[in-house]
């Protein structure tokens, strides 16, 4: 493949989407990166800079976690691309207490399920405009249990961090299974990938002991990042045939069960239509 390619990654600043963006950078294509903290994105541009690809490389600083930041980077790459040949979703940040966003959602649910709903099907038509276009999105299929709270899922009874991540995940598996029958046409390859673990900075908004045990474990166990993209690099170069796909590591992980069970994909899309038009 020598023609250039522009990827966008959402949470494109640090740990694993920051390890894949500069992969992409350094063999030539081009890179959008979206984070909330402009110190990481002047970083990041300085490492563009060593790698002779600054021209090439583009920081949108946009907190997700707001339908204002996820309607600004749809606004915000359709003007600065043409085309998109891949969609990396790579936010996240561990909340241990229940809080919520400007517009009234819950934290989790809005940074780790609701940015990656409106930011890809936005973004479908610049997305189909490639020869292979693919939608990488970074959760937990097949991991760890969960469920989606359907009376209440912005957790105002019960919450905790984990409850709250482990609920972004499920949702983003029947975001995955419903993305193709929302686009039937398209030429998109969803791809659902749990990288399981992988040294990052995702232990730090973590409260001790937490963090001190997580921070242990994963010296210990974790992957490096650039070990663990490696695997995800091949995915996006050769998408699967099939219109979606969920992989632990390089393990397909077959679509059946609760986790993918398309009427509740139905339901979620709903409810989740429902809560962006209330706002
Ligand atoms: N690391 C693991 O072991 C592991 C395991 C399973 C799944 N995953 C998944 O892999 C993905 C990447 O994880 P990671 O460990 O590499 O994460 P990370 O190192 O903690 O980086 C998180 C990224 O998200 C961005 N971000 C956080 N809040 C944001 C907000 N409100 N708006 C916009 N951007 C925001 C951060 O940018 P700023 O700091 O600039 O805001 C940063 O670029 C996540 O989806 C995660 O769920 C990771």
């Amino acid at each position: 493949m020598s023609l250039m390619r522009t990827y966008l990654i959402t949470g494109g600043t640090d740990g694993i989407g920051k390890g894949l963006g500069l992969h992409f950078l350094a063999r030539g294509d081009r890179l959008i990166a979206v984070g909330t903290n402009p110190a990481k994105g002047k970083a990041l541009l300085a490492e563009a800079e060593r790698l002779g690809a600054s021209d090439r490389f583009h920081f949108l600083r946009a907190d997700l976690s707001t339908l204002a930041g996820m309607r600004s980077v749809v606004a915000e790459t359709e003007t600065t691309a043409e085309r998109l040949d891949g969609l990396v979703f790579a936010t996240q940040r561990f909340r241990a207490h229940r809080e919520e966003t400007a517009d009234g959602f819950e934290y989790t649910f809005a940074l780790s399920y609701l940015s990656r709903f409106v930011i890809g099907h936005a973004l479908a038509e610049l997305l189909d405009r490639s020869e292979s276009p693919v939608v990488f999105n970074l959760a937990g299929p097949g991991g760890l249990p969960g469920r989606i709270h359907w009376d209440d899922p912005h957790l105002r009874r019960g919450y905790t961090g984990k409850k709250a991540a482990m609920q972004s995940s499920r949702c983003n598996d029947l975001l995955a299974v419903d993305f193709p029958r929302r686009h039937p046409d398209t030429r998109i390859r969803y791809v659902l990938y749990n990288p399981l673990f992988v040294k990052t900075g995702m232990a730090d908004p973590l409260p001790q002991p937490q963090r001190a045990v997580t921070k242990a474990l994963a010296w210990l166990l974790a992957q490096r990042v650039d070990k663990a993209i490696a695997p995800m690099v091949d995915r996006i170069d050769h998408p699967p045939a099939e219109a979606v796909a969920a992989f632990r590591r390089r393990t397909p992980i077959p679509l059946t069960g609760k986790d993918f069970d398309p009427e509740a994909a139905d339901r979620l899309h709903d409810l989740t239509r429902g809560l962006i038009a209330e706002r």
